[in-house]
């Protein structure tokens, strides 16, 4: 596909200073929608835990649960850059250890891996391996009962850190990173401090890209994120589908003769 999004591109798009649009899918489905909305960076996140799977947090998603969300949203994106969490546990006992995981992921069909948080050996490990990675700072999801909720990171001097992390990891090799829940003067700050993509989700416009789940951007979601915005009244729309498609059934307008065979 002439078209294809590739790690060189999305390197490309930030020295233009193009914005990158990014977005979740965790199926063929709706990995398929957002391809053909043109985003340019599908992302199987571990948020799958909470958003499909019902858990509090990502903890507990493993794995497995990225293998198997990583093969069905490969069925559905052809163009946009497929890029795949590691989850908790898979990648912070060792660099091997996260070769092993991105590896995994790699042959379930991404075409780059993610981590959270400060973990430059991982990033320069999977490098190594030939397998492009993302970062992910300040409120990392992963590490929520350190941070002991969902809080802005990075307030005040914290934020050096966050900046001295980010540097870090693009030593380390990594093409971009996702920047999470951090103030947006921050997010600036480290946006132009860095030679590489950040990608923002709640660390305001001045990020390379943006990134959101795509179940907030399409209103699926039952709560309102103030980092989050619904482009969609989605979840409207289907109860409407569904509720007609009952009155159909029940007043036996459907199937209709077109149906019938
Ligand atoms: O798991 C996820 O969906 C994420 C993004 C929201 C950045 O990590």
């Amino acid at each position: 596909m002439p078209d294809k999004v590739s790690v060189p591109r999305i390197r490309a798009m930030r020295e233009r200073g193009e914005r990158i649009v990014c977005v979740t899918a965790y199926d063929a489905v709706l990995g398929e929608l957002a391809d053909t909305a043109g985003v340019d960076l599908i992302l199987v996140g571990d948020s799958l835990g909470n958003v499909l799977l019902g858990f509090e947090s990502t903890v507990p998603v493993t794995l497995e649960h990225m293998l198997h969300h990583t093969r069905a949203t490969r069925a559905g994106v052809r163009r946009a850059l497929l890029v795949a969490d590691l989850p908790f546990g898979s990648y912070q006992a060792s660099t091997e250890q996260a070769v092993r995981s991105a590896v995994a992921l790699m042959q379930a069909g991404a075409e780059a891996v993610k981590l959270e948080g400060d973990y430059p050996e991982a990033v320069a490990a999977i490098t190594r391996a030939g397998i492009p990675v993302m970062g992910h700072l300040g409120m990392t999801p992963q590490s929520v009962n350190s941070f002991g909720g969902h809080r802005v990171q990075g307030r005040g001097e914290a934020g050096d850190s966050v900046l001295a992390a980010g540097q870090r990891l693009e030593e380390a090799g990594a093409f971009g990173f996702v920047l999470e829940l951090v103030p947006a003067e921050l997010a600036s700050r480290i946006t132009a401090n860095v030679g590489i993509a950040t990608i923002g989700i709640g660390a305001g416009v001045g990020c390379s890209g943006q990134v959101q789940v795509l179940h907030d951007v399409l209103g699926l979601s039952t709560q309102n994120f103030r980092h989050a915005r619904a482009f969609a009244p989605g979840r409207d729309v289907l109860l409407q589908g569904l509720r007609d498609y009952a009155q159909a059934v029940r007043q036996e307008e459907f199937p209709g003769p077109e149906n019938s065979f």
